[in-house]
């Protein structure tokens, strides 16, 4: 089904605008591993603020931080089951600490962006609670509660239907108290809310006033297009054999009901009333189409289309092709490489071609991130090329990869969740030297960190500062359309980035070696001047005759100039 709630209208192009939401950059904070001022060995976020500096224009400029949910939680998805949506969780800090963090970011001009899970809360929640206790009570209806579809041969209870949970097995749990099933679309820890329940959408649309009074700048929208499913649950077809048990069906029930639409125009109606406000929703399942769809004004839609694909020309140009297609000249897509559910994009890509490389592709994917049209996310530590962290299954932390087995396969996202390396000292300057931190420092923190990055020059964080400012500094990156310039070369891509008449060309080497390639630009009414790049010494100008050098891995920025 294609649900369709764009506001744009198609004669008001959003990339004339210039609003923080479409040209700014948004940096991910996963509050846990950031950093830690209290000695626990987990990140808070007095610790956050003490590290602003990192973020702001003397350091990245980015212009928003987004911060994974920092509410009371009883961490059985460490903070995605949220037990108390209105209050801070005491191992992050106070309330006061978060006020005084918003103060702090703000004064350095950096917005804060809170994750908001509506979806579902933990089976610790007062609602959930209530609701367990008295089905006739004023939270009896606020969970998905069924009764069971009969039993089965052994008289056990059986499930009313066949809706899975993302986190493996049935999507149902069976509650001896109501004798009754409750849905979970993850774990059984974290019920689904019954969004057809208008008290639902109203308690979550209060909570949500509720930080907009505190200042908060915006929201993620965790897993948005799951909130309703059928009013008359029924079962999912099926979509033949795959690997995983969630893919083997058709989620047409569980997901992307029509009721959606008007709820997210009443959020976006309370989030407008206060000017300057951006949201940003999780699409969970489907593709650059579905995200689109779901694209409006200050409303942006995380696709996942960029971050599945291998380290190739074609496999970008693909999917660079299939975002473009799908949200057209007028709606304003999103540009994401690594989040805290995916493998870290530096480790991840260099797969391909040797981690010997993983700087190189980290400096490469940088210019594509920073360049592509759309809002990019910077998860953090990307900025430092940091990879992922092998944790032993014994030790394994994410629930769903500590149930992993022969019919769940799942990886372990504890990989991408590993504590930010500060300083070269022990424990990196996340946290004190003596504590034990949450999940281990990467390997190689000793030296790659923001201290020794920022003291050298042709670090990767050089690197994404020096990018970040060229992209303050050149409007079509920011604000400009997207054309596919051809490039004569299998590991070439190359585009152009334009605003108002100001043309930006971005060529990418993928290959680990050299290439010169003829690119389909004309050079008749000026030249291209190398802006920036991959590396720090320029390399030879674009000839007359089309035709460029690039070194190993290099991406260059040009700009025309008559
Ligand atoms: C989203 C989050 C993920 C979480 C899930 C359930 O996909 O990004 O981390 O486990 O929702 O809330």
């Amino acid at each position: 089904m294609t649900l369709d709630h764009n506001a744009v209208r198609a004669d008001q192009p959003v990339t004339a605008g210039d609003d923080w939401w479409q040209t700014g950059v948004v940096y991910q904070i996963y509050p846990r591993s950031f950093a830690d001022s209290t000695g626990d060995g987990v990140g808070d976020l007095p610790g956050i603020m003490a590290h602003l500096d990192h973020l702001g224009r003397d350091g990245l400029g980015v212009d928003a931080i987004w911060l994974s949910p920092i509410y009371p939680s009883p961490g059985r998805d460490l903070g995605y089951d949220v037990s108390d949506h209105g209050a801070v969780d005491p191992i992050f800090g106070s309330m006061a600490d978060f006020e005084a963090l918003v103060g702090a970011a703000h004064r350095q001009g950096i917005r804060v962006i809170l994750d908001l899970v509506m979806n579902h809360t933990s089976d610790r929640h007062p609602w959930f609670r209530a609701s367990r206790a008295d089905p006739a009570g004023p939270y009896g209806d606020w969970y998905l509660w069924r009764d069971p579809a009969g039993r089965d041969r052994r008289g056990r209870p059986r499930p009313p239907n066949n809706w899975l949970s993302f986190f493996g097995g049935s999507g149902w749990t069976w509650d001896e108290g109501r004798r009754q099933f409750y849905f979970h679309t993850f774990l059984a820890e974290q019920p689904d809310l019954n969004w057809r329940n208008p008290a639902v959408p109203g308690a979550q649309l209060g909570m949500v006033r509720g930080w907009l009074d505190r200042g908060v700048d915006g929201f993620r929208l965790d897993v948005f297009n799951t909130f309703f499913k059928h009013a008359d649950f029924v079962a999912n077809p099926g979509a033949g054999l795959r690997r995983q048990a969630w893919d083997r069906q058709r989620h047409v029930y569980d997901q992307n009901q029509p009721e959606l639409v008007e709820f997210l125009a009443r959020f976006r109606t309370e989030v407008d009333g206060r000017p300057g406000r951006m949201t940003v929703g999780e699409l969970f399942g489907g593709g650059a189409e579905t995200a689109a769809s779901f694209a409006a004004d200050r409303h942006l839609i995380f696709d996942f289309v960029l971050l599945e694909r291998p380290w190739s020309a074609a496999a970008f140009g693909t999917a660079i092709e299939r975002v473009e297609r799908a949200f057209g000249p007028v709606r304003w897509p999103t540009v994401v490489l690594s989040n805290h559910d995916r493998p870290r994009h530096a480790s991840r890509l260099a797969r391909e071609i040797g981690q010997e490389h993983r700087d190189a592709v980290a400096k490469a994917a940088a210019v594509i991130l920073l360049t592509l049209r759309g809002t990019p996310f910077l998860y953090y530590g990307e900025e430092l090329g940091l990879g992922d962290i092998a944790v032993r299954r014994a030790e394994a932390i994410d629930p769903p990869a500590r149930r992993a087995g022969l019919f769940f396969p799942w990886w372990n996202r504890d990989g991408c969740r590993s504590p930010m390396p500060w300083t070269g000292t022990p424990n990196a300057g996340f946290t004190a030297p003596g504590a034990r931190t949450w999940l281990p420092l990467a390997p190689d923190a000793a030296t790659r960190n923001v201290a020794s990055q920022a003291a050298d020059r042709e670090s990767v964080l050089a690197t994404y500062r020096r990018l970040l400012a060229t992209r303050r500094s050149l409007r079509p990156l920011r604000a400009g359309t997207f054309r596919r310039v051809g490039a004569d070369h299998r590991d070439v891509l190359a585009w152009i980035r334009e605003a108002a008449g100001e043309e930006v060309l971005v060529v990418v080497n993928f290959a680990p070696r050299p290439v010169a390639v003829t690119l389909g630009v004309e050079v008749g009414s000026g030249t291209w001047l190398r802006a920036d790049g991959t590396h720090l010494e320029p390399g030879p100008p674009i000839g007359p005759d089309r035709r460029v050098a690039l070194r190993p891995l290099e991406a260059v920025i040009s700009t025309r100039r008559g």
